[in-house]
Protein backbone atom coordinates (compact mmCIF):
# COMPACT_ATOMS: atom_id res chain seq x y z
CA UNK A 1 0.00 0.00 0.00
CA UNK A 2 1.18 3.50 -0.66
CA UNK A 3 2.94 5.54 2.20
CA UNK A 4 0.28 7.46 4.76
CA UNK A 5 -1.07 10.25 4.17
CA UNK A 6 1.38 13.11 6.38
CA UNK A 7 1.80 16.69 6.63
CA UNK A 8 4.81 18.30 7.97
CA UNK A 9 3.57 18.87 11.27
CA UNK A 10 2.92 14.90 11.67
CA UNK A 11 -0.19 14.79 11.31
CA UNK A 12 -1.90 11.71 9.34
CA UNK A 13 -5.29 12.15 7.47
CA UNK A 14 -7.24 8.81 7.18
CA UNK A 15 -10.79 11.31 7.58
CA UNK A 16 -12.66 12.31 4.30
CA UNK A 17 -15.40 14.10 4.17
CA UNK A 18 -17.29 14.17 1.00
CA UNK A 19 -19.85 17.29 -0.42
CA UNK A 20 -22.58 14.81 -2.32
CA UNK A 21 -24.29 18.34 -3.49
CA UNK A 22 -24.73 22.40 -3.48
CA UNK A 23 -28.21 21.90 -2.61
CA UNK A 24 -30.51 21.44 0.98
CA UNK A 25 -33.84 22.03 1.36
CA UNK A 26 -33.29 24.56 4.27
CA UNK A 27 -31.82 28.14 3.78
CA UNK A 28 -29.88 28.01 7.87
CA UNK A 29 -28.47 31.77 8.24
CA UNK A 30 -25.32 30.96 9.80
CA UNK A 31 -25.01 28.17 6.60
CA UNK A 32 -25.58 30.52 3.60
CA UNK A 33 -26.69 33.64 2.20
CA UNK A 34 -30.89 34.25 1.79
CA UNK A 35 -30.51 34.90 -1.99
CA UNK A 36 -28.68 31.51 -2.33
CA UNK A 37 -25.82 30.49 -3.66
CA UNK A 38 -25.16 30.11 -7.70
CA UNK A 39 -24.89 26.28 -8.23
CA UNK A 40 -22.86 24.58 -10.11
CA UNK A 41 -23.36 22.79 -13.43
CA UNK A 42 -24.67 19.30 -13.33
CA UNK A 43 -21.44 18.51 -15.62
CA UNK A 44 -18.81 20.15 -13.45
CA UNK A 45 -20.62 17.74 -10.20
CA UNK A 46 -18.22 14.86 -9.81
CA UNK A 47 -19.95 11.55 -11.02
CA UNK A 48 -20.30 8.81 -9.13
CA UNK A 49 -17.68 7.09 -11.22
CA UNK A 50 -15.20 9.89 -10.20
CA UNK A 51 -15.78 9.90 -6.94
CA UNK A 52 -14.64 6.15 -6.73
CA UNK A 53 -11.76 6.59 -8.60
CA UNK A 54 -10.51 9.15 -5.79
CA UNK A 55 -12.12 7.68 -2.99
CA UNK A 56 -10.14 4.68 -4.12
CA UNK A 57 -6.70 6.33 -4.47
CA UNK A 58 -7.04 7.92 -1.00
CA UNK A 59 -8.03 4.55 0.63
CA UNK A 60 -4.96 3.06 -0.68
CA UNK A 61 -3.01 5.72 0.83
CA UNK A 62 -4.84 5.59 4.45
CA UNK A 63 -7.93 7.00 4.48
CA UNK A 64 -10.55 4.52 5.97
CA UNK A 65 -13.36 6.80 7.41
CA UNK A 66 -15.36 8.63 4.90
CA UNK A 67 -18.11 11.20 6.10
CA UNK A 68 -20.72 12.34 3.51
CA UNK A 69 -22.08 15.97 3.56
CA UNK A 70 -23.31 18.24 1.59
CA UNK A 71 -25.52 20.56 0.82
CA UNK A 72 -27.76 18.04 2.60
CA UNK A 73 -26.61 14.40 1.50
CA UNK A 74 -30.43 13.53 1.56
CA UNK A 75 -31.29 14.89 -1.26
CA UNK A 76 -29.57 12.91 -3.74
CA UNK A 77 -31.95 9.94 -4.65
CA UNK A 78 -28.93 7.83 -5.28
CA UNK A 79 -27.53 8.29 -1.95
CA UNK A 80 -28.01 4.66 -0.81
CA UNK A 81 -25.95 3.49 -4.06
CA UNK A 82 -23.40 5.75 -3.12
CA UNK A 83 -23.14 4.73 0.10
CA UNK A 84 -22.58 0.93 -1.00
CA UNK A 85 -20.44 1.70 -3.67
CA UNK A 86 -17.82 3.28 -1.27
CA UNK A 87 -18.17 1.36 1.46
CA UNK A 88 -17.00 -1.62 -0.93
CA UNK A 89 -13.48 0.25 -1.43
CA UNK A 90 -10.68 -1.52 -0.14
CA UNK A 91 -10.20 -0.10 2.91
CA UNK A 92 -12.77 1.88 3.67
CA UNK A 93 -14.23 1.03 7.38
CA UNK A 94 -16.77 3.05 8.01
CA UNK A 95 -19.26 5.64 6.01
CA UNK A 96 -21.36 8.31 8.22
CA UNK A 97 -23.23 11.15 7.27
CA UNK A 98 -24.03 14.75 8.81
CA UNK A 99 -27.81 15.34 7.82
CA UNK A 100 -29.99 18.23 8.69
CA UNK A 101 -32.31 14.95 9.60
CA UNK A 102 -35.94 16.12 7.16
CA UNK A 103 -36.47 13.02 5.21
CA UNK A 104 -34.53 10.71 7.89
CA UNK A 105 -37.94 9.21 9.39
CA UNK A 106 -38.41 8.41 5.61
CA UNK A 107 -35.21 7.15 4.19
CA UNK A 108 -32.76 6.49 7.07
CA UNK A 109 -34.13 2.20 6.93
CA UNK A 110 -32.64 1.95 3.51
CA UNK A 111 -29.89 3.89 4.06
CA UNK A 112 -28.42 1.54 7.40
CA UNK A 113 -29.18 -1.33 4.73
CA UNK A 114 -27.00 0.25 2.31
CA UNK A 115 -24.24 0.40 5.32
CA UNK A 116 -24.43 3.53 7.13
CA UNK A 117 -22.38 3.39 9.72
CA UNK A 118 -23.18 7.04 11.93
CA UNK A 119 -25.07 9.97 11.42
CA UNK A 120 -25.30 13.44 13.03
CA UNK A 121 -27.70 15.70 13.15
CA UNK A 122 -27.94 19.40 12.75
CA UNK A 123 -30.14 20.65 15.35
CA UNK A 124 -29.55 23.97 16.74
CA UNK A 125 -33.18 25.04 18.37
CA UNK A 126 -35.76 22.87 20.18
CA UNK A 127 -38.31 25.36 19.53
CA UNK A 128 -40.58 25.37 16.51
CA UNK A 129 -40.37 29.58 15.71
CA UNK A 130 -37.30 29.53 15.95
CA UNK A 131 -36.48 26.87 13.94
CA UNK A 132 -38.45 28.34 10.88
CA UNK A 133 -36.76 31.80 11.72
CA UNK A 134 -32.93 30.25 11.43
CA UNK A 135 -33.69 27.62 8.44
CA UNK A 136 -35.98 30.01 6.47
CA UNK A 137 -37.89 26.46 6.34
CA UNK A 138 -40.27 24.41 8.82
CA UNK A 139 -39.12 20.84 9.61
CA UNK A 140 -38.21 20.64 13.76
CA UNK A 141 -41.06 17.93 13.95
CA UNK A 142 -39.92 15.80 11.21
CA UNK A 143 -36.37 16.14 12.27
CA UNK A 144 -37.12 15.08 16.33
CA UNK A 145 -39.29 11.99 14.59
CA UNK A 146 -35.62 11.14 12.60
CA UNK A 147 -33.91 11.07 15.81
CA UNK A 148 -35.59 8.66 17.46
CA UNK A 149 -35.84 6.54 14.38
CA UNK A 150 -32.21 6.72 14.25
CA UNK A 151 -32.35 5.31 17.93
CA UNK A 152 -34.36 2.67 17.17
CA UNK A 153 -32.72 1.21 14.28
CA UNK A 154 -29.89 0.93 16.55
CA UNK A 155 -27.43 3.63 16.00
CA UNK A 156 -25.59 4.58 18.98
CA UNK A 157 -24.97 7.11 19.84
CA UNK A 158 -26.74 9.46 17.12
CA UNK A 159 -24.80 12.68 17.29
CA UNK A 160 -26.54 16.47 17.48
CA UNK A 161 -24.55 19.04 16.09
CA UNK A 162 -26.10 22.79 17.45
CA UNK A 163 -24.57 25.95 16.30
CA UNK A 164 -24.76 28.11 19.09
CA UNK A 165 -25.79 32.09 18.54
CA UNK A 166 -25.69 34.22 21.07
CA UNK A 167 -28.87 35.77 21.23
CA UNK A 168 -30.44 33.32 19.50
CA UNK A 169 -30.28 29.59 21.17
CA UNK A 170 -27.77 30.36 24.11
CA UNK A 171 -30.47 29.91 26.24
CA UNK A 172 -31.06 26.16 25.03
CA UNK A 173 -28.17 24.90 26.65
CA UNK A 174 -29.80 23.16 29.68
CA UNK A 175 -32.81 21.79 27.24
CA UNK A 176 -30.57 20.23 24.54
CA UNK A 177 -28.28 18.35 27.83
CA UNK A 178 -31.41 17.60 29.23
CA UNK A 179 -32.45 15.11 26.00
CA UNK A 180 -29.13 13.39 26.79
CA UNK A 181 -31.29 11.90 30.11
CA UNK A 182 -32.67 8.88 28.84
CA UNK A 183 -31.76 8.67 25.14
CA UNK A 184 -28.21 7.56 23.41
CA UNK A 185 -27.22 10.72 22.46
CA UNK A 186 -24.48 12.59 22.41
CA UNK A 187 -25.59 16.68 21.90
CA UNK A 188 -22.19 18.92 20.57
CA UNK A 189 -22.40 22.43 21.00
CA UNK A 190 -20.43 24.25 18.44
CA UNK A 191 -18.69 27.73 17.85
CA UNK A 192 -20.01 29.47 15.04
CA UNK A 193 -17.49 29.91 12.91
CA UNK A 194 -17.31 32.46 10.17
CA UNK A 195 -17.72 32.08 6.34
CA UNK A 196 -18.58 33.88 2.79
CA UNK A 197 -22.33 35.38 3.18
CA UNK A 198 -23.07 33.86 7.20
CA UNK A 199 -23.07 37.22 8.63
CA UNK A 200 -20.56 36.01 11.17
CA UNK A 201 -19.78 38.44 13.83
CA UNK A 202 -17.46 37.74 16.71
CA UNK A 203 -20.09 38.31 19.74
CA UNK A 204 -22.35 36.19 18.28
CA UNK A 205 -20.16 33.48 19.11
CA UNK A 206 -20.65 31.67 22.38
CA UNK A 207 -17.09 31.05 23.40
CA UNK A 208 -16.34 27.68 25.39
CA UNK A 209 -15.88 28.93 28.41
CA UNK A 210 -18.75 30.21 28.43
CA UNK A 211 -21.08 27.71 26.93
CA UNK A 212 -19.60 24.71 29.82
CA UNK A 213 -20.40 27.35 32.38
CA UNK A 214 -23.75 27.56 31.66
CA UNK A 215 -23.89 23.65 31.02
CA UNK A 216 -22.58 23.25 34.36
CA UNK A 217 -25.01 25.45 36.29
CA UNK A 218 -28.06 23.78 34.58
CA UNK A 219 -26.23 20.38 35.17
CA UNK A 220 -24.01 20.34 38.13
CA UNK A 221 -23.60 16.49 37.64
CA UNK A 222 -21.80 17.14 34.36
CA UNK A 223 -18.33 15.27 34.19
CA UNK A 224 -15.37 15.07 31.83
CA UNK A 225 -14.95 12.17 29.74
CA UNK A 226 -11.62 10.64 28.75
CA UNK A 227 -10.52 12.19 25.17
CA UNK A 228 -11.08 10.39 21.97
CA UNK A 229 -7.97 10.33 19.54
CA UNK A 230 -8.61 13.23 16.74
CA UNK A 231 -12.32 14.17 18.26
CA UNK A 232 -13.55 17.30 16.99
CA UNK A 233 -15.74 17.34 20.22
CA UNK A 234 -14.15 17.18 24.14
CA UNK A 235 -17.02 14.60 25.96
CA UNK A 236 -18.72 15.40 28.90
CA UNK A 237 -21.86 13.43 30.63
CA UNK A 238 -24.23 14.07 33.51
CA UNK A 239 -23.94 11.36 35.95
CA UNK A 240 -26.47 8.90 35.63
CA UNK A 241 -27.69 10.04 31.71
CA UNK A 242 -27.92 7.85 29.04
CA UNK A 243 -26.30 9.73 26.52
CA UNK A 244 -23.53 12.53 26.66
CA UNK A 245 -22.43 15.84 26.06
CA UNK A 246 -19.67 17.73 23.54
CA UNK A 247 -18.26 20.62 22.91
CA UNK A 248 -16.82 21.74 19.56
CA UNK A 249 -14.88 24.80 20.41
CA UNK A 250 -13.61 25.30 16.90
CA UNK A 251 -12.81 29.36 17.47
CA UNK A 252 -11.64 29.62 20.96
CA UNK A 253 -9.69 26.34 21.34
CA UNK A 254 -8.88 24.84 18.58
CA UNK A 255 -8.18 21.14 17.55
CA UNK A 256 -6.18 21.39 14.72
CA UNK A 257 -3.14 19.83 16.19
CA UNK A 258 -4.54 16.24 15.80
CA UNK A 259 -6.34 17.34 12.79
CA UNK A 260 -7.07 13.89 10.34
CA UNK A 261 -9.54 15.10 7.82
CA UNK A 262 -9.45 16.27 4.12
CA UNK A 263 -12.26 17.69 2.28
CA UNK A 264 -14.01 16.99 -1.41
CA UNK A 265 -16.36 19.83 -2.43
CA UNK A 266 -19.47 18.29 -4.63
CA UNK A 267 -17.78 20.12 -7.49
CA UNK A 268 -14.36 17.85 -6.84
CA UNK A 269 -12.32 20.54 -5.34
CA UNK A 270 -9.57 18.85 -2.68
CA UNK A 271 -9.34 21.08 0.55
CA UNK A 272 -6.89 20.07 3.34
CA UNK A 273 -8.63 22.75 5.63
CA UNK A 274 -11.94 24.01 6.32
CA UNK A 275 -10.71 27.25 6.27
CA UNK A 276 -8.73 29.30 3.60
CA UNK A 277 -9.24 29.46 -0.18
CA UNK A 278 -6.80 26.83 -1.23
CA UNK A 279 -7.83 24.23 -3.28
CA UNK A 280 -6.91 21.68 -6.09
CA UNK A 281 -9.21 20.13 -8.88
CA UNK A 282 -9.05 16.39 -8.08
CA UNK A 283 -12.12 16.26 -10.97
CA UNK A 284 -9.97 18.09 -13.65
CA UNK A 285 -7.33 15.55 -12.63
CA UNK A 286 -9.48 12.30 -12.86
CA UNK A 287 -10.78 14.13 -16.35
CA UNK A 288 -7.39 14.32 -17.82
CA UNK A 289 -6.67 10.37 -17.05
CA UNK A 290 -4.92 10.96 -13.88
CA UNK A 291 -4.23 7.43 -12.15
CA UNK A 292 -3.77 7.01 -8.85
CA UNK A 293 -0.43 7.50 -7.93
CA UNK A 294 -0.84 11.41 -9.50
CA UNK A 295 -3.86 12.09 -7.59
CA UNK A 296 -1.98 11.02 -4.61
CA UNK A 297 0.81 13.29 -6.08
CA UNK A 298 -1.58 16.09 -5.90
CA UNK A 299 -2.90 15.31 -2.87
CA UNK A 300 0.54 15.44 -1.23
CA UNK A 301 1.49 18.39 -2.40
CA UNK A 302 -1.83 19.86 -0.86
CA UNK A 303 -0.61 18.60 2.65
CA UNK A 304 2.81 19.73 1.89
CA UNK A 305 1.05 23.06 2.22
CA UNK A 306 -1.43 22.23 4.83
CA UNK A 307 -1.31 25.24 7.84
CA UNK A 308 -0.49 24.01 11.56
CA UNK A 309 -3.57 25.89 12.58
CA UNK A 310 -7.01 27.59 11.03
CA UNK A 311 -5.13 27.61 7.58
CA UNK A 312 -2.51 30.01 8.69
CA UNK A 313 -4.90 32.66 9.40
CA UNK A 314 -5.24 35.15 12.12
CA UNK A 315 -8.44 36.27 11.84
CA UNK A 316 -10.84 34.29 10.49
CA UNK A 317 -13.77 36.94 10.02
CA UNK A 318 -11.24 38.30 7.06
CA UNK A 319 -10.44 35.02 5.05
CA UNK A 320 -11.43 34.17 1.62
CA UNK A 321 -13.35 30.51 1.73
CA UNK A 322 -16.68 29.46 0.00
CA UNK A 323 -19.99 29.71 1.75
CA UNK A 324 -19.97 26.82 4.29
CA UNK A 325 -22.89 24.84 2.36
CA UNK A 326 -20.58 24.55 -0.54
CA UNK A 327 -17.71 23.11 1.91
CA UNK A 328 -19.89 20.62 4.11
CA UNK A 329 -18.12 21.46 7.42
P1 LIG B 1 -17.60 12.56 13.98
O1 LIG B 1 -16.94 11.77 12.91
O2 LIG B 1 -18.86 11.94 14.45
O3 LIG B 1 -16.70 12.95 15.10
O4 LIG B 1 -18.11 13.92 13.28
P2 LIG B 1 -17.36 15.28 12.98
O5 LIG B 1 -17.41 16.14 14.17
O6 LIG B 1 -16.04 14.97 12.40
O7 LIG B 1 -18.26 15.89 11.79
P3 LIG B 1 -19.61 16.72 11.74
O8 LIG B 1 -19.97 16.80 10.29
O9 LIG B 1 -20.62 16.18 12.64
O10 LIG B 1 -19.18 18.18 12.19
C1 LIG B 1 -19.44 18.72 13.47
C2 LIG B 1 -18.88 20.12 13.55
O11 LIG B 1 -17.48 20.06 13.56
C3 LIG B 1 -19.28 21.03 12.35
O12 LIG B 1 -19.52 22.32 12.83
C4 LIG B 1 -18.06 20.99 11.51
O13 LIG B 1 -17.95 22.16 10.73
C5 LIG B 1 -16.97 20.91 12.57
N1 LIG B 1 -15.78 20.28 12.01
C6 LIG B 1 -15.68 19.05 11.47
N2 LIG B 1 -14.43 18.83 11.06
C7 LIG B 1 -13.74 19.96 11.32
C8 LIG B 1 -12.41 20.38 11.12
O14 LIG B 1 -11.59 19.67 10.56
N3 LIG B 1 -12.06 21.62 11.53
C9 LIG B 1 -12.93 22.45 12.13
N4 LIG B 1 -12.49 23.65 12.52
N5 LIG B 1 -14.21 22.11 12.34
C10 LIG B 1 -14.59 20.89 11.94
N1 LIG C 1 -20.30 27.37 12.24
C1 LIG C 1 -20.23 26.17 12.86
N2 LIG C 1 -20.82 25.05 12.40
C2 LIG C 1 -21.52 25.16 11.27
N3 LIG C 1 -22.22 24.25 10.59
C3 LIG C 1 -22.75 24.86 9.50
N4 LIG C 1 -22.40 26.15 9.47
C4 LIG C 1 -21.64 26.36 10.57
C5 LIG C 1 -20.98 27.50 11.11
N5 LIG C 1 -21.04 28.69 10.50
C6 LIG C 1 -22.38 22.87 10.99
C7 LIG C 1 -23.76 22.33 10.69
C8 LIG C 1 -23.53 20.86 10.45
C9 LIG C 1 -22.03 20.73 10.30
C10 LIG C 1 -21.60 19.97 9.12
O1 LIG C 1 -21.52 22.04 10.26
O2 LIG C 1 -24.61 22.52 11.79
O3 LIG C 1 -23.95 20.09 11.54
FE1 LIG D 1 -7.94 20.83 10.51
FE2 LIG D 1 -8.16 23.24 9.43
FE3 LIG D 1 -10.10 22.24 10.97
FE4 LIG D 1 -7.80 23.02 12.06
S1 LIG D 1 -9.30 24.32 11.03
S2 LIG D 1 -8.91 21.13 12.51
S3 LIG D 1 -6.35 22.39 10.45
S4 LIG D 1 -9.45 21.43 8.99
Amino acid sequence: AAASLSDLHGRRHNYLRISLTERCNLRCKYCMPAEGVPLSSRSSLLSVEELRVIVGALAAAGVDKLRLTGGEPTLRSDLADIIQSLKAIDGIRSVSMTTNGLVLARRLASLQRAGLDAVNVSLDTLRPDRYEDMARRRGLARVLAGLDLALQLGYSPVKINTVLMRGFNDDEIGDFIEMTRERDLEVRFIEFMPFAGNEWKSGRLVPHREVLRAARAAHPGLRPLPPRPNDTATLWKVGGYAGTVGFISSMTQHFCATCNRLRLTADGNLKVCLFGAAEVSLRDAVRGGAGPAQLLQLVRAALHNKKAAHAGMQNLAHMENRPMILIGG
